[in-house]
């Protein structure tokens, strides 16, 4: 029985634990031949349990290998990701730059030249020449416009509303009121006054939630559809007092929104919440068919 127990631990110590399922399996067939008949049991019971294991590290090696695979492959998306934000950001910079320079020079030559022009005698020769160069610095003003438009990539245009919309959002805190932001569909590059007036829009809703509506809680919403985009700002709060939705008088907010809105084609509902609060809802085509 010892000499029997000793070839069977001998014949487990050489089964090739670290290899693949395959070549255990062969290995264990082989030394299973030199067992002895009293312990192949016994040599079965141990080799099977050591081929479960087997499986189960060749298992964990595979998805090792997938997941290894999957970090490169997310390593160098955060690279490209990143070398993108790079430029993104380099492109808002330049167009900043071109905003609060070359555009506000080009302002003041015409403003200037509209200044000289006024004040010269209607005869004067210099005057055609001065009527061209206004003309010329009006182009020039334009052609920065388009510069500075053409540089604000798509994703930035993007990340501007739902960045801009978001930290008035956020400043809800500091009032201790609590807000969130949604946005739903499929966000595609909006034409630069609709996300201007969305901005603002959102910029009056959550003020006016925060300073009248004595509710806890304000979400906001922005929902892309095809053909249009909306935005819901929901307060939980006493909701609208009876009339001011026609504007009252001496305060503009309300008003501006239904210019804004008007002025685009749009239109501003304002709803009362089912338990109650105020509904804002602004609803502006984006001018795709
Ligand atoms: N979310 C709200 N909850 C309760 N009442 C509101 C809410 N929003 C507006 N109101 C009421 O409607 C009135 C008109 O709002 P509006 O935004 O036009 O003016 P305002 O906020 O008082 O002043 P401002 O001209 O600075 O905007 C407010 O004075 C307030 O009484
Ligand atoms: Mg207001």
């Amino acid at each position: 029985m010892v000499t029997e127990l000793g070839s069977l631990t001998a014949a487990l110590a050489a089964l090739p634990t670290g290899s693949s399922e395959a070549e255990f399996v062969d290995a264990a067939a082989a030394v299973r031949q030199r067992v002895p008949a009293e312990v192949v049991g016994a040599f079965d019971a141990v080799a099977g349990r050591l081929l479960a294991e087997v499986r189960l590290r060749s298992r964990l090696a595979d998805r090792h290998r997938e997941l290894l695979l999957r970090l490169t492959e997310l390593d160098q998306e955060l690279d490209s990701s990143r070398e993108r934000q790079a430029v993104l950001g380099e492109r808002s910079r330049i167009a900043q730059d071109l905003h609060d320079r070359a555009a506000q020079t080009n302002f003041l030559v015409v403003l200037k030249l509209d200044w000289v022009l006024a004040r010269m005698p209607a005869e004067s020769p210099l005057r055609p020449e001065l009527e061209r160069l206004k003309e010329l610095a009006g182009e020039a003003a334009a052609q920065t416009r388009e510069a500075i438009y053409a540089l604000r990539a798509p994703e930035m245009v993007h990340g501007g509303v739902v960045g801009g919309i978001r930290s008035v959002v956020r400043s809800l805190k500091a009032d201790g009121i609590e807000g969130s932001l949604s946005v739903a569909g499929m966000p595609v590059p909006l034409p630069q006054p609709v996300e201007e007036a969305l901005f603002k829009l959102a910029q009056e809703a959550v003020n006016n939630a925060r300073k009248h509506s004595r509710g806890s809680a304000v979400m906001v919403t922005l929902r892309y559809a095809p053909s249009a985009v909306t935005l819901v700002v929901q307060d939980n709060g006493v909701g609208l007092p009876p009339g001011a939705e026609h504007g009252v008088p001496g305060h503009f907010g309300l008003t501006g929104m239904q210019e804004r809105v008007g002025a685009l084609g749009g239109n501003l509902a304002l709803l009362a919440g089912d338990e109650g609060g105020l509904i804002v809802r602004a609803t502006l085509p984006i001018g795709k068919e």
